[in-house]
């Protein structure tokens, strides 16, 4: 959008502003529900719905994804209310409209932001197909709780990782005009610290500190907001003690004041009302007082805004002025998005033509290849067609692979992995008879947890395969232990016991439609596996949460002296996880040859050129996702072990060798220091290179950086 698009966007909502009344301004700050299906704990009448739409006061819906209702709706709100303002359909489509890409937390596997921006971009197209105008994600959280079922929205628990992904969507859904009917505005959540919930349970307390906020939390949606975000939702949860959603602190000082943030916050949903439950609330009114003053422009489903807002507005404890402010910023969108001009732009005849189309469908195989991780072979995959196979499992022929948050996507057009190798005519395929399974050169075992197991409200203390699959394993094993296991869910799943014995395993996470198709292409070799781990997968329960950018700890544990007392550790378990941060293999054979920077005295204004030669020392051509990390040695405040600053993927041909550059700036050495001043502090840092978090080489550098 240009500026003079800006200035004549101004001009126009200043001009419909003057013509409202104070109570069609507080409309605009409404999302109201429609279907009562979606609703949770509030049941509510539809036709009310209606009748607020009719009388101006309803500025968004939420959740409808039916064109005829969504029609009715704009067409009361345009024909029959006063001031025809147009509304704004906004849905939770996270992974997928139609097409099922892989869950989130898959898709961070990828570790490549030009697919995920190429994945958003398609997202959109079919949602801006069938009447919508903005998505609920990116989800920006950050996670180290596998317990925790919103895992797997999330890009994982490193911040800079979760940063360049969360762009690469807002990117793809948004391009470079929400007025073109391919894109969707883009709204980042939830703002902020709810992936740090204690045990891992849902809606339950956060307690960061403010170094951890800014060094941990923030970054993400700093980068949403220089790329544009559209809309940042509030959490659940309260930031130091303050529920998010009615905290001053977060929604103005940070948000506007500090990253100039200029788009819309809208609550999650019900959260406003519930800072009565956090106890800093007594009532509707008072809770209307404390989220809008705190700098909540947008209020979901809760009906605190609409129903005391302007009774506040005249005991003067909210002033209009505000009120003008935050429906300035709901009419700019309304009016980028075009929908003054075009309000049924979004609404085509026979919609489904724009679904499910071939290139999309392609790109969700590719998208499922590129996520699924190889944490183990033993030289077993890929498997050669003249192998004998029996596949087996209770996931085997499931099409329980779509994850959850799956908007319009349906399991019915799941490809199994029975079925992709029924439909490749894979002749050595056998049924899983004890004769067969004895005398097979390989066993193709698929186990997994439910879709329903993850996601919103669904957090797990136990997170184990459960009995029965174990079971089943254990009996298979002892038949024939030439097993690759192929593992579905929606969280990192304690799988130390598979490990010991499977030959080899894939991580699938929920990779969506295309799921039998990806992994047939993947175990017989027609692509090689490429993904790393974006979230550590723990060796126990009893370590969560852990994560690879922790804190080195007074009395760090010393591999050389494992039962020292006293270290930190624990007597019954190692502090290491089973798999690493960044893991995954693949069919190549890839060492980390020499490895050079440029200096050894790095100053502000400097680039960091540094030189690591890695080859691919075998016949398969594959990616390799190349990881550089710092650590700095000393500084003012501890700060982690090791943390990610870039990482390329990189294609090698069999046999080839390549040199991967990377280039760091000085932004790349700082942190918010004792006195939180953004800065690397005149000290020593480690600058690192190698294939994931733990296997890592390392050069000193000495860095200069005045306060910033
Ligand atoms: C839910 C979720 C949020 C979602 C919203 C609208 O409770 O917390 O992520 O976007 O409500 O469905």
């Amino acid at each position: 959008m240009t500026y003079s698009d800006k200035a004549l966007i101004k001009e126009k909502v200043n001009s419909l502003l003057s013509k409202m009344t104070l109570n069609e301004k507080i409309g605009q700050l409404y999302q109201a529900p429609y279907f009562s299906d979606i609703v949770t704990g509030h049941s509510f009448d539809s036709s009310q719905t209606i009748k607020r739409i009719k009388g101006g006061m309803v500025g968004s819906i939420l959740s409808v994804h039916d064109e005829d209702v969504i029609r009715k709706l704009q067409k009361t709100a345009v024909e029959e209310s006063r001031l025809g303002i147009p509304l704004l359909f906004a849905f939770d489509v996270i992974h997928g409209y139609k097409t099922s890409f892989p869950i989130n937390l898959a898709l961070s596997n990828t570790w490549d932001e030009t697919l995920v921006k190429k994945i958003a971009k398609a997202i959109a197209y079919e949602t801006s197909h069938r009447g919508l105008h903005l998505t609920f994600s990116p989800m920006l959280d950050l996670v180290r709780d596998p317990r925790w079922g919103r895992v797997m929205e999330s890009n994982g628990e490193d911040p800079y990782l979760s940063s360049i992904l969360g762009k690469a969507y807002i990117e793809g859904y948004q391009q470079n005009d929400l007025s073109n009917s391919d894109s969707v505005a883009a709204c980042a959540k939830h703002f902020i610290g709810y992936g740090h919930v204690e045990a891992g349970r849902e809606y339950n307390t956060v307690d960061i500190s403010k170094r951890v906020l800014y060094n941990m939390y923030l970054p993400q949606f700093k980068t949403a907001i220089n790329a544009n975000v559209s809309m940042i939702m509030t959490s659940f949860n309260t930031v130091f003690d303050v529920p998010a959603t009615a905290n001053k602190t977060l929604l103005k000082d940070i948000l506007r004041d500090e990253l100039k943030f200029k788009g819309v916050t809208i609550s999650d949903y019900t959260s406003t009302e519930e800072i009565i439950n956090h106890k800093i609330a007594d009532d509707l009114k008072d809770v209307a007082k404390q989220c809008f003053n705190a700098g909540l422009d947008h209020e979901m489903v809760s009906e605190s805004y609409i129903q005391h807002l302007n009774e506040l507005v005249q005991e003067k404890t909210v002033s209009e002025n505000d009120i003008n402010e935050s429906v300035k910023r709901m009419l700019s969108l309304k009016y980028e998005l075009g929908l003054f001009d075009k309000p049924y732009a979004y609404l085509y005849e026979n919609s489904n033509q724009y679904l499910l189309n071939e290139s999309t469908v392609k790109l969700a195989r590719e998208a499922a290849e590129k996520s699924i991780v190889m944490l183990k072979n033993d030289q077993i995959l890929p498997i050669s067609k003249d192998k004998k196979i029996v596949l087996c499992g209770p996931y085997v022929d499931s099409k329980d692979v779509i994850g959850e948050w799956a908007a319009l996507c349906k399991k019915d057009d799941v490809t199994s992995i029975k079925e992709a190798f029924i439909n490749s005519n894979y002749s050595n395929m056998n049924d899983e008879t004890k004769d067969n399974v004895k005398n097979a050169d390989i066993i193709l075992m698929a186990l997994g947890e439910p879709g329903s197991h993850a996601g919103e409200g669904n957090s797990k203390a136990n997170i184990y395969l459960d009995k029965t699959q174990k079971e089943y394993f254990d009996s298979i094993r002892k038949i024939n232990p030439n097993i690759v296991l192929i593992v579905f869910a929606g969280r990192p799943l304690i799988i130390s016991h598979y490990h010991q014995y499977a030959k080899a395993i894939l991580y699938a996470y929920q990779p969506g439609m295309e799921t039998g198709n990806a992994i047939y292409n993947l175990v017989t070799g027609k692509v090689s596996p490429s993904a790393k781990l974006t979230m550590t997968l723990p060796y126990h329960e009893g370590q969560i949460p852990i994560y690879y950018n922790h804190y080195n700890t007074g009395r760090p544990y010393d591999e050389k002296r494992p039962k020292y007392r006293y270290n930190t550790r624990y007597i019954d378990c190692p502090n290491e996880p089973l798999y690493p941060f960044g893991y995954g293999l693949s069919y190549g054979n890839i060492k980390y040859l020499d490895f050079e920077i440029d200096k050894q005295i790095f100053k502000k204004y400097d680039k960091l050129s540094i030189k690591v030669t890695v080859e691919n020392d075998n016949q398969y051509a594959v990616d390799e996702i190349v990881q550089c990390y710092i650590e700095a040695i000393t500084y003012s405040v501890s700060r982690p072990v090791n943390e990610l600053k870039s990482f390329k993927r990189v294609t090698f041909k069999p046999f080839e060798k390549k040199i991967i550059e990377f280039e760091l700036s000085i932004e790349d050495f700082r942190a918010f220091n004792l006195n939180m001043e953004w800065t690397a502090e005149h000290r020593k840092y480690k600058v690192k290179v190698g294939p994931n978090s733990r296997d890592l080489i390392s050069k000193k550098i000495e860095v200069v950086d005045e306060v910033s």
